[in-house]
């Protein structure tokens, strides 16, 4: 079976009291619980995995590199100034989707900048839950594209 890897970044295990008016009232647990669904329709399996430490999250990246078939992150406010992060997706080597609750390209001009966007092969934004989903549905793709291409 197909594993992926949800990953969060810095404020995000604050998703249920954070800012209601950007971002849904969901916790993180009930958010992941979601995907988790969503990834078992497909077959999938998901581990999930929070942190509000770079060095965190780049260690994750790299273990996934191991045993994942790609990665869905959210990195929050890191993936506007984070060039580790940027590389750590890069060497994972698997397809790997963006994706905000918020319309970043909508609010202030500092996030408006994605600087992990150049080793992600799509991303989504301003969504909500529902991003996830197709955020899932572009990974699939992307997966599906990479195994055409070994054949
Ligand atoms: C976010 C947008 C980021 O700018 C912000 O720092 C977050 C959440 C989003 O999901 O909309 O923490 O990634």
């Amino acid at each position: 079976m197909k594993e992926i890897l949800l990953l969060h970044g810095p404020n995000l295990n604050a998703l249920g009291r954070r800012d209601p008016e950007i971002y849904p009232r969901i916790t993180l647990p009930e958010l992941e619980a979601r995907v988790r669904a969503w990834a078992g329709e497909r077959r999938w399996g998901l581990r999930a995995f929070q942190s509000n430490s770079e060095g965190a999250l780049i260690d994750a990246l790299q273990e996934a590199a191991e045993w994942a078939a790609g990665a869905l992150v959210n990195l929050g406010a890191l993936t506007h100034s984070s060039y580790a992060l940027h590389d750590a997706l890069l060497d994972l080597s698997r397809p790997v989707i963006e994706v905000h609750l918020s319309a970043i390209s909508q609010r202030e001009p500092w996030r408006r900048v994605s600087v992990i966007r150049p080793a992600c092969r799509g991303f989504v934004e301003g969504r909500g839950v529902e991003g996830y989903r197709l955020a899932l549905d572009l990974l699939a793709a992307a997966v599906a594209e990479d195994e055409e291409g070994e054949r």
